[in-house]
């Protein structure tokens, strides 16, 4: 696919992905998201070597300020909720990426901006970064996972003021509420993420993958999430990584992960 609205870059192992409409600070309109889908589904997954990916927004104002607002117009209830979980759909393959997804949060990260920072598996927030979900402004809820995954990371009161009052935080702020990993000066956002997924890099990539799939469980599954975990553990002794880990550990060397 040749994207119009991403910019990609793939290098030693890592895809930086670029939400690339400055002029309408980022918005997801409908061809970003076909773009972010086939990402996710057959770009990202394609590439051999890949560590990880980081997801970013071009220019120095926003991350992306949410969907896009001027396609809302011709919305009828039937075609607004298959948006709604079109979108879901294409955040939920975010989520159980195998490969670690880091946002870099380089300014605002609202509505369904703040949804895809969140259905990453971590948040870097440059000192300019503001989230928020202000879909009550229009009269509208988030669609694209807000309800549930703000309330997962910041707790229920939180998330229901933030909701409630469409008010937008700060780095610091979403730090301290447990939204953003880290707060890094402006312009720092892509290193740090990169310097967290070379941190991942050498670990064990199926132990990683199926880390990822139990925590997620958790918040799709509830206590099934525990026979995921179990299930997991039992699958990875099988694999010729954890032979080499433990093995590793015995001879008191580096471990050399192949992914089998
Ligand atoms: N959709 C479409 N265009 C947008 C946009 C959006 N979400 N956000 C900003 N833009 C456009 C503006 O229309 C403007 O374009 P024009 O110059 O052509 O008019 C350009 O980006 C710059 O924006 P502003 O002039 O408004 O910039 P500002 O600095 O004055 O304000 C802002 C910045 C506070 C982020 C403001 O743009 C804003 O409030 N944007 C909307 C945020 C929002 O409500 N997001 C939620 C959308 S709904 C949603 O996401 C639902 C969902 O869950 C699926």
């Amino acid at each position: 696919m040749n994207y119009e609205n991403l910019q990609t870059d793939f290098q030693d192992g890592i895809l930086v992905v670029t939400i690339n409409r400055e002029k309408a600070l980022n918005a997801l309109n409908k061809q970003t998201m076909l773009e972010i889908r086939y990402l996710f589904e057959a770009h990202a997954p394609d590439l051999s070597g890949l560590k990880g990916v980081i997801l970013t927004g071009a220019g120095q104002k926003a991350f992306v300020a949410g969907a896009d607002i001027k396609e809302f117009t011709s919305l009828d209830a039937a075609s607004a909720q298959a948006m709604s979980k079109n979108g879901q759909d294409i955040f939920f393959l975010i989520e159980n990426f195998a490969k670690p997804v880091i946002a870099a949060v380089n300014g605002y990260a609202l509505g369904a901006g703040c949804e895809l920072a969140m259905a990453c598996h971590m948040r870097i927030a440059g000192e300019k970064a503001r989230f928020g979900q202000p879909e009550v402004n229009l009269g509208l809820i988030p669609g694209y996972g807000g309800t549930q995954r703000l309330t997962q990371l910041v707790g229920k009161a939180k998330s229901i003021e933030l909701h409630l009052t469409a008010d937008m935080i700060g780095a610091e702020e979403a730090h301290r509420l447990g939204l953003a990993n880290y707060v890094v000066p402006l312009g720092e956002e892509v290193a740090k993420a990169k310097e967290i997924i070379e941190k991942i890099a050498p670990k064990a990539p199926i132990a990683v993958a199926k880390a990822i799939k139990a925590i997620n469980d958790h918040f799709n599954e509830g206590k099934q999430a525990y026979r995921t975990e179990h299930q997991a553990f039992g699958a990875l002794v099988e694999t010729e990584d954890f032979k080499e880990g433990v093995g590793a550990f015995m001879e008191k060397r580096k471990a050399d992960f192949k992914g089998q």
